[in-house]
């Protein structure tokens, strides 16, 4: 009865960290595989929703459109970066998601749940695209854009 006891145990054990091990390092699947969705969008930067892309290091979250939807940041030599916000280190874990940081110095996997940031597995990523601390090794996901006077295109690269 006692061994049945400990492999019920045992069993339960495995189980929760089966559930709660979304960044188990066992179960590597660090492909950097974040799959390819059709992206296309413009947007006029005359519009006000987008008034925090004003000053450089300004950004903003676009929903709807690529894996986890887009962070749209504005460069310091007054280009635009554009990135999937999936994380490349296990794309498909649900807490795959990037935030920018609050200093705005790089972006974050994980979810801001009021207001305390719960982080995936670790990883960040610059604002070139490429990992910089965490268990990520492959760059995001980035879509191309341009500027033609106050319209700005993004699109796949
Ligand atoms: S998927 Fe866990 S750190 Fe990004």
């Amino acid at each position: 009865m006692k061994s049945v006891f400990r492999a019920i145990t045992v069993f339960a054990g495995l189980l929760a960290l089966g559930l709660a091990g979304s960044c188990d390092g066992n179960n590597n699947n660090n492909t950097g595989s974040i799959p390819f969705v059709n992206v296309h969008l413009q947007l006029d930067l005359n519009d006000p929703r987008y008034i925090n892309l004003n000053p450089y290091g300004g950004y903003i979250y676009i929903k709807n459109y690529g894996n986890r939807g887009l962070v749209l940041y504005h460069n310091y030599d007054d280009t635009y970066s554009c990135f999937d916000r999936n994380c490349s280190y296990q794309p498909s874990n649900p807490c795959a998601v990037l935030e920018v940081e609050e200093t705005g110095f790089f972006m974050q996997c994980g979810e801001t749940v009021n207001g305390t940031f719960e982080p995936c597995c670790g990883s960040k990523f610059l604002w070139d695209g490429f990992p910089t601390d965490g268990p990520a090794t492959y760059p995001l996901r980035e879509y191309a854009v341009y500027k033609n006077g106050n319209l700005l295109t993004i699109s796949n690269r």
